[in-house]
């Protein structure tokens, strides 16, 4: 299977790929579906954390849960696969995860959409267009924008949000004119964002994928591995 996967990404002139979670869980970072302590959502209630109506419910307690994830990031380090992502600066690096491993493994900012936002950047709730850059290790309290009193938030996109116009036109974009798309570690369960693999295969693309277990991108493989991604991704992007 990875024989097979080289061989079609040597055949590939654009190649894209898309991420979700399990990218950044053997730096660490909880996914969100995995079974028991592992995965966010068998331990948190996503309507509560991650949703506009949770904030307004409760701010204090979504502040401080993203703080907590925030100072969980500030103490892990990028794994192999994000270093060998990275180093593929040829690739377009489509990604649904909030951390910023990828870009700390040395991939240059421009090389990598965040669909789902990114938890390095707080922003004002009512989208005055003011935005700050935080400190992961020491995040700080809940607070108002400076620019217009709305509450301050993380940079991220909730349950019931849209995508973020450009990084979706650019994703959508690039998953539509690609040769082959690497799939890596997601579930493929949350739309739009898992859409952008059957628009790449619409679009005559190959379609690999990596994940530690069978998911809903499997039937869209033409080749699946299963396997660890700090382990597989390596093997199949970093020989040229
Ligand atoms: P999930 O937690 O849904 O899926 C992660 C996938 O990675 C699972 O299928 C795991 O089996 C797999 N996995 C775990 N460890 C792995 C490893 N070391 N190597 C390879 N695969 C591994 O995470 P996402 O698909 O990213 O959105 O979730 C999508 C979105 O749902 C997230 O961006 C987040 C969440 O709610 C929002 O918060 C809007």
């Amino acid at each position: 299977m990875i024989e097979r996967a080289v061989e079609i990404l040597s055949a590939s002139r654009r190649v894209v790929t898309f991420s979700g979670a399990g990218l950044s869980a053997e730096s660490g970072v909880p996914t969100f579906r995995d079974a028991g302590s592992r995965g966010l959502w068998s331990r948190y209630e996503p309507m509560k954390l991650a949703s506009p109506e949770g904030f307004a419910a409760d701010p204090e307690t979504v502040i401080a849960w993203y703080n907590w994830r925030r100072t969980v990031l500030a103490g892990v380090e990028p794994n192999a696969a994000h270093r060998a992502l990275a180093a593929r600066t040829d690739m377009l690096h489509i990604t649904q995860n909030v951390d910023d491993l990828l870009e700390r493994a040395g991939a240059p900012a421009d090389n990598v959409v965040h669909l789902h936002g990114s938890m390095t950047i707080d922003r004002c709730h009512r989208a005055c267009g003011f935005v700050e850059r935080v400190e992961l290790a020491s995040p700080p309290p809940r607070r108002l924008c400076p620019m217009c009193a709305a509450p301050m938030r993380p940079a991220v996109v909730w349950f019931g949000e849209s995508l973020p116009p450009e990084a979706w036109t650019r994703a959508a974009e690039a998953s539509g004119s690609c040769d082959a798309m690497i799939v890596i570690g997601t579930s493929a369960a949350v739309y739009p964002a898992a859409g952008l693999i059957g628009v790449a295969r619409q679009a005559g693309a190959s379609i690999i994928v990596i994940n530690a277990e069978r998911t809903d991108a499997s039937r869209l493989a033409d080749v699946e591995i299963i396997g660890l991604a700090g382990e597989i991704v390596p093997r199949l992007v970093s020989p040229r």
